[in-house]
Formats: C-alpha cells, structure tokens, sequence
C-alpha cells in the first residue's frame, strides 16, 4: 500500500492485524514504557480526580493510553473506547474481556509501572474494563464532541500519509472541548508509516513541536509535550515502521 498522497477511506482497514501489531509494540513494559507513563503521570497526577467521562479514539486492543488517564475519573464514570476498524474493535472486546475474566497479561504489567509512580493508578485497569462502551469512531467523520477526557494512542498520526486529513482529524479530536477539559495524544515522531504484518500503512511525520503549537493555535493550554527514543523491538518481525521517537502531549481547554 503506497504512502504517497493515500487517503484514509482508501486504506482497507479489514487488514490491520491485531494479532501482527500488538505482540510488536506491546509484548513487555520496557524502558520506553516506563519512561512515557513517568512522564504523563507526573503530569496528570497534578490535575484533580472528578473527571466525569473518558473517550479513545482508535484504541485498538492497546489499554495502556486509556490506563494513564482513568484515574482522573470520578467513579463510575462512562468510559468509550472507540476505533474505525473492525479487527481492532474486536482486539479492545478481546483485552477488556480478558481483564475482566482475571488474565490482564501485558496490561498487569504496564499497570504496576505506572502504579510504582503513584499509587492513584493502582485501579487503572479495573476502573477502564469495568464496563466501556466499545463503538465504532471515524474521527474523520465527526468531532469527538462532549467528553472531559479524551486521549489517542498513535491514531491521529497513523490516518495517512496527508495532510489535510492529518488536520481535519485533528481538529475534530479536539472538537467539543469545555473549559477544564483534557486532551492527550501519544504519537509517532517523523513517521511516514509502519508495516502490520505484511501490509503498509501509511503515517503522517509529525512531531511534538507541531502537535504543540496546533493545539495553542485552537486555543488550547499545553501543560506538556515531550520526545523520546524509541528502539524497535527485536522480539517479533511481525511489524516494521520508519519510527525512531515516540512524542506525548498533555493539553487543557482554559
Ligand atoms: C497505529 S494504530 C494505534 C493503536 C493503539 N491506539 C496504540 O496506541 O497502539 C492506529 C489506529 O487508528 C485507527 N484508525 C484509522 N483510521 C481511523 C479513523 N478514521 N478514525 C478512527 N480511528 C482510526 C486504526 O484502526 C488503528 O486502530
């Protein structure tokens, strides 16, 4: 699949493999793991507890992003998380079951680091796979809309290789945001795109810089953006990406 001007409702989504894509990036909780929830829990843990709902876009069967942000919730509080692709909508049904039957794996793991930061995170995954609303999400179609948390984990730059996508997506990300509201991204830094198993998606090269002056461009307050390596793993060659940094942004509407 070519990156060269490919647009989003081009892309078959049917193709992306969870089963290729997870064991690549999400197999242990290395020190790049560790080092992303330090730094966005050293910043969240400032920010009070009665968040009233939570809401991811292109989600995935990943629980690591909605993790970082659950305990900010007030309890009980509605969770959704949300993708465009069926495959990766039945990998989130497949890892919130899987919580929820006792058998957390990888996530147990990636809960404890962010446990040992600050103990508020012991919960995290209780607290998301209590009962979400799992539903299909084009953040091309729609701004996202009432939600006082809203996060994405490498979405938004993994839409396709254009621009103006980039941008609308973006935009609608942020679209419905209140006073106090927050928003977190997670995102590749430079990528132009990244294999899943043996098809080529096609990825937007931004960097925290951009994601930055964006956000205060649409009136936004950014409380952090940071830039970190990234070594690609060596445990499985399911996947590939021309990623080397991974970039994280905390914002909040004034
Ligand atoms: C690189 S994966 C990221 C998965 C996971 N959030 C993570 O942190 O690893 C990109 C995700 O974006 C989703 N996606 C692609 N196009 C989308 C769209 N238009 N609206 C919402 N999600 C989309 C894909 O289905 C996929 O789950």
């Amino acid at each position: 699949m070519s990156s060269d001007g490919t647009a989003n409702g081009d892309i078959d989504w049917a193709l992306f493999s969870p089963a290729a894509y997870a064991p690549h990036h999400y197999i242990g909780v290395d020190c790049h793991d560790v080092a992303i929830a330090r730094r966005i829990i050293t910043t969240l843990e400032r920010l009070s507890g009665d968040y009233r709902s939570l809401t991811e876009i292109g989600a995935g069967g990943v629980l690591r992003t909605a993790c970082l942000a659950a305990p900010l919730l007030m309890p009980g509080s509605p969770i959704t998380l949300t993708d465009v692709a069926e495959p990766q909508l039945a990998a989130t049904r497949l890892a919130v079951e899987q919580v929820q039957q006792g058998r957390p794996g990888y996530w147990a793991a990636h809960e404890a680091a962010m446990t040992a930061v600050n103990s508020r995170w012991a919960n995290a995954l209780a607290t998301v796979c209590r009962k979400p609303t799992i539903r299909r999400y084009n953040v091309l179609q729609a701004p996202l809309g009432t939600s006082s948390i809203r996060i994405e984990g490498h979405c938004l730059c993994s839409l396709s290789a254009r621009p103006d996508e980039y941008n609308h997506a973006v935009s609608n990300f942020y679209g419905g945001m209140q006073t106090g509201d927050v928003a977190i991204r997670l995102f590749d830094i430079g990528s132009t795109g990244y294999n899943v198993g043996d098809v080529w998606f096609p990825g937007y090269p931004t960097d925290e810089l951009e994601v930055s002056n964006q956000a205060e461009s649409m009136g936004l307050v950014v409380l952090d953006s940071f830039r970190m390596p990234y070594q690609k793993r060596t445990d499985s060659n399911a996947a590939s990406s021309t990623l080397s940094a991974l970039g994280g942004a905390i914002m909040v509407k004034p």
